[in-house]
């Protein structure tokens, strides 16, 4: 048994995240832990809010809260809706715990004893009209690099360059939205990434090769672009303070850490709160000298923070020359699109999570966003074709399938599952592409190759379907009871299989298929053994037909959520 230690990018506290954020890091998270606990492996999932920095204190600002307030809520409502959709977090912290406060100024003062930290004056972007400095968000302007008129000081939104609010044209304070911008000084920390340039490059070396093109591409155009020494300071009153010898560093009374520094050590953090919680030990996960060694971990996270993932945060622990445990595979996804542009939380554009489960269960959205998973590009979504990928998958393969031959057996065999028969020629050729299916559906998802794997499972389907479709169990009970009683046996093998085999994509119904067997849940992960899967249940064991596992999206449906959320006409502001 493997220890595996997934984490996914952590959500922004500044409301909840739309269906692109959920289908490129939090969702694929929880579909590859739930299939690694299946599996039989030992699995901690973490993930946790994103709570300091500009995004937080300009989202707090705009509600006309206080920030601690403000991240209180939307922490408590961003894992209700997250436990909504099924992600099976082992635990959901916040950035703003006190572990991560402590650890954090730990590695700073660790990066400082091994003389990677500088003091620097800076020259930063200062609002007169507002009376204080604008780092990062608070400043916008038109991207230097793609011409966008509303990027953001730390990051361009539309062509995912990292920028510095220095380098925007045309600034403004998206405080007051005042011009009367002057650049002045500032005492700021450094963290010396070029001197780390050669240990993060050979790190990048060594394990790049098990990474996807994606995330090895972002990570070396980012090595070759040159390592620049980072400011890891912010004049900011919201964020992990900086302290030093565990009192306010001199200087700095008023200014926290970057978000950016803080928040990929919330992953150690993170570990330590569900240590703390329940009583577990988060260091065999995190610290290789207390057993982390033989952990695998893997993150997942959207392209425009892996450059953070491959060159920063690798930065912040290698020069701390403690042996925490760093990123075996690191599994990254381009954008869902939204009508041709991007879905965007400051401008709320899209579907975004709460609101996609007032319209449908958790299922329907995590099967068409696995299906569709941005993984080797951009992927986009429309409402047409949501409801075909619903209607032709869920509803007319799985759900048809697994209602046809339970109501059958209910009518037909009492409810049991029947004895008799033998298998013959169409099922040994069933049982050769079921147990096909099945070694590719593992290597798959092993793989992380999240639209093959579901794709495999769709496949499993059809072939169910094919062979009840040839089988005939309904005229076979005319002629020969014995062979339609085998049939049926094999087909509700199947819909059990089905369950199982379903439970990483869509855990919802696949614990109601489980539910329609007696004895049906808790069996492990498959093996690509078609005639030993196939032949599972006990015979005269119970079965009953679940309630309709998916409805089908109707035309009305799609008119009235394209009319309310919008859809082909809306463009990209
Ligand atoms: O892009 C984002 O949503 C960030 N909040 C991700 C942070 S991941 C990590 F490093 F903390
Ligand atoms: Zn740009």
């Amino acid at each position: 048994m493997a220890r595996i230690l997934i984490t996914s990018a952590l959500p922004y506290i500044n409301g909840i995240k739309h269906l692109g954020n959920l289908a490129g890091s939090m969702l694929p998270a929880d579909v590859y832990a739930r299939f690694q606990r299946a599996r039989g492996h030992e699995v901690l999932a973490l993930c946790a809010t994103d709570e300091h920095g500009t995004p937080a204190e300009l989202a707090a600002a705009a509600a006309g809260q206080d920030v601690r307030a403000y991240c209180d809520e939307q922490h408590a409502l961003q894992k209700r809706v997250g436990e909504g959709f099924g992600l099976s977090w082992d635990w959901f912290g916040r950035s703003s715990s006190p572990q991560n406060r402590v650890l954090t100024q730990h590695f700073c003062e660790v990066l400082e004893k091994n003389g990677l930290i500088e003091e620097r004056t800076d020259k930063m972007i200062y609002s007169v009209a507002d009376g204080r400095f604008l780092p990062d968000r608070y400043v916008e302007g038109i991207c230097p690099i793609c011409a966008f008129p509303h990027a953001r000081g730390d990051q361009c939104d539309n062509c995912g360059s990292l920028l510095d609010p220095l380098d925007l044209k045309e600034p403004y304070s998206a405080i007051s939205g005042s011009r009367e911008l002057e650049v002045r000084e500032t005492r700021h920390l450094y963290l010396l990434q070029s001197k780390l340039a050669g240990r993060i490059r050979a790190w990048v070396d060594e394990r790049s090769a098990a990474w996807p093109p994606l995330t090895r591409s972002i990570a070396y155009k980012h090595l070759d672009e040159g390592l620049i020494d980072r400011g890891i300071t912010r004049d900011l009153s919201w964020g992990v303070p900086v302290a030093k010898g565990g009192k306010p560093r001199p200087g700095f009374e008023d200014k926290v850490f970057y978000v950016w520094f803080d928040a990929p050590i919330e992953y150690f953090a993170v570990a330590q709160e569900w240590g703390e919680a329940t009583g577990n030990d988060w260091a065999r996960w995190w610290r290789t000298d207390q057993g982390a060694d033989d952990v695998r971990y893997v993150e997942f996270m959207g392209k425009d923070n892996v450059a953070f993932h491959t060159v920063s945060f690798p930065a912040t622990v290698l020069g701390s020359d403690e042996p925490w445990k760093t990123v075996d595979s690191l599994k990254s996804f381009n954008w869902l699109n939204w009508y041709g542009g991007k879905f965007s939380t400051s401008s709320r554009r899209g579907v975004f999570m709460d609101a996609a489960l007032e319209l449908l269960p958790a299922d329907y959205w995590r099967w068409y966003l696995t299906a569709n998973a941005p993984e080797s590009a951009d992927s986009p979504f429309t409402w047409e074709h949501f409801q075909n990928t619903v209607n032709s998958d869920l509803a007319n393969v799985l759900g048809n399938f697994v209602n046809r031959i339970l109501k059958f057996a209910e009518t037909r065999f009492e409810g049991v599952v029947p004895a008799g028969g033998e298998p013959g020629e169409l099922e040994a050729r069933l049982f050769k592409d079921i147990g096909a299916g099945l070694e590719a559906l593992t290597a798959s998802l092993d793989g992380m190759s999240f639209r093959k794997a579901a794709q495999d499972v769709r496949d499993l389907w059809v072939i169910g379907n094919g062979y009840l479709t040839e089988a005939a169990p309904w005229t076979a009970i005319k002629t020969d009871p014995e062979r339609a009683a085998m049939i049926v046996r094999t087909g509700l093998n199947l819909a059990c299989l089905f369950g199982r085999v379903s439970t990483p994509f869509i855990p919802f119904a696949a614990a109601s298929i489980a539910c329609a067997f007696e004895g049906g849940d808790g069996a492990p992960w498959p093996q690509a053994d078609g005639a030993a899967e196939l032949s599972r249940l006990a015979l005269g064991s119970k079965v009953a037909a679940p309630p309709v596992l998916f409805a089908k999206i109707e035309d009305a449906q799609v008119a009235e959520w394209t009319e309310r959320f919008g859809g082909a006409d809306t463009v990209q502001p």
